[in-house]
């Protein structure tokens, strides 16, 4: 364990956790888009800016990949890190305007309104989709593609990725709320992926309940017991 100094109070944390962890599970909230506990950090929102204490010049740096270590200080609200994530959201903002969470949090922030054109497809490029689909589901079916501006979150070659299992993770941890999936008769449509997948159905009820890839991957990755009778019935007839 190694003691960590936030806005001029000692905290004990294992080493290399992540600063923004710290904060976190100390109850010191520290806004950020980007950051999963149980994904790799990517430092891509920078919206979780604090500042590294004790330097000549003060500096700003993303908690989110900023390892703890012994003595480590930093400030979370000075008005240097408070302008510089007003700053960040103002470019955020226009990325998705029409997000609940993002309009909250831009308002907590105060950004109230949007400072550059709308370019408005919902997503703000925080990469939380691709490292979910990669690190949790394993199936590694969207990525990042093209730089700058034009940079955007895809299946390969744009088209309809056949490693995507339909399970929905990407739909449930995007921030802004842009991925939609439907469900329709016996298929699921993850929309911004042109993903359509058909449904196994209930042996009980007939009701459609998980795509058929899903329960294949669910299958083949099983160790004991199998999962047998769990993948046969809907959550309602189990
Ligand atoms: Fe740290 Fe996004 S949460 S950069």
């Amino acid at each position: 364990m190694v003691t960590v100094i936030i806005n001029g109070k000692k905290y004990q944390a294992e080493e290399g956790r992540k600063l923004l962890q710290v904060a976190l599970d100390n109850g010191i909230e520290i806004p950020h888009l980007c950051y999963h506990e149980n994904l790799s950090s990517y430092g891509g929102c920078r919206l979780c800016l604090v500042e590294l204490a004790g330097r000549k010049k003060s500096s700003l740096v993303t908690s989110c990949t900023l390892p703890v270590s012994e003595g480590l200080e930093v400030k979370t609200d000075t008005p240097q890190v408070k302008k510089a994530r007003r700053l960040v959201m103002e470019m955020i903002l226009p990325q998705a305007p029409d997000s609940l969470r993002i309009r909250v949090l831009a308002r907590e922030l105060g950004v109230s309104a949007v400072s550059f054109p709308s370019e408005g497809d919902g997503c703000i490029r925080c990469g939380l989709c691709v490292r979910a689909c990669e690190e949790l589901v394993g199936a590694g079916a969207i990525s990042f593609a093209s730089r700058g501006s034009a940079r955007t979150v895809e299946p390969p070659f744009a088209e309809e990725p056949e490693s995507c299992i339909g399970c929905g993770t990407c739909v449930v941890i995007c921030p802004t709320d842009c991925i939609k999936m439907e469900e329709r008769d016996d298929e699921r449509k993850i929309i911004r992926w042109k993903r359509t997948l058909k449904m196994k159905s209930c042996v009980r009820c007939g009701r459609p309940f998980l795509p058929l890839a899903m329960v294949d991957v669910i299958t083949r990755r099983s160790t004991s017991p199998p999962p047998g009778e769990r993948l046969e019935l809907c959550p309602d007839c189990r």
